[in-house]
């Protein structure tokens, strides 16, 4: 009720909106539903038994809410993750592009499970840098307000990610 005050006081401007200025495959509505069921794939996560409860709670946060793979998976030319790639690094539109952080280059670069896990409450590197980007973004606004045992369980994923799709 507030907010429809607020606008109603607020003078109206003679005029149109502007016509949104996507090219034209992103302007039709029904090329979502077809990216869709290309590459959303609905379903609940099932824990892998074979793993500790710590990894699989650790792979629901990289593989859902902290969508690690958005920017450190490659996409291919239809904008959809390549998953035969997972973590072998992504390209950003704004600023640096998503390292390779697959479990053999963290370790071939020095990081550490603890690393991993401080740097994502830190923002700092194991080589005493910060984060830049949007991966300074991520841990300012997201994995700095993660519990130790969150931070814990994605570190733990990533030293020990299961094969490429
Ligand atoms: C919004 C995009 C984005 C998301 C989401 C994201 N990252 Fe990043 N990440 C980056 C970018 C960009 C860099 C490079 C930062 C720089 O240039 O300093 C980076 C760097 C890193 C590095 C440093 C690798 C190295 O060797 O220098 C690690 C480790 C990392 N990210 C882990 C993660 C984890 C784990 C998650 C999920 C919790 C995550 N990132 C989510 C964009 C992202």
């Amino acid at each position: 009720m507030d907010l429809w005050e607020a606008v109603n006081s607020v003078p109206p401007v003679a005029g149109r909106a502007p016509k949104h200025k996507l090219r034209l495959f992103y302007r039709l509505r029904g090329a979502v539903g077809g990216w869709k069921s290309r590459f959303l794939r609905p379903g609940e996560l099932t824990p892998d038994e074979s793993r500790s409860e710590q990894w699989n709670r650790g792979r629901y946060l990289a593989e859902g809410p902290a969508h690690c793979g958005a920017c450190h998976t490659p996409r291919g030319a239809m904008g959809g993750r390549d998953l035969s790639r997972r973590y072998q690094g992504g390209v950003e539109k704004v600023g640096s592009n998503g390292p390779d952080i697959t479990t053999a280059t963290l370790e071939a670069n020095g990081w550490t499970e603890g690393d991993l896990s401080w740097s994502l409450r830190s923002g700092i590197m194991p080589d005493g840098d910060t984060y830049g980007s949007s991966m300074a973004e991520v841990v300012h606004h997201g994995t700095r307000f993660l519990s130790n045992a969150d931070l814990a369980a994605i570190a733990n994923y990533f030293f020990d990610q299961p094969p490429p799709e």
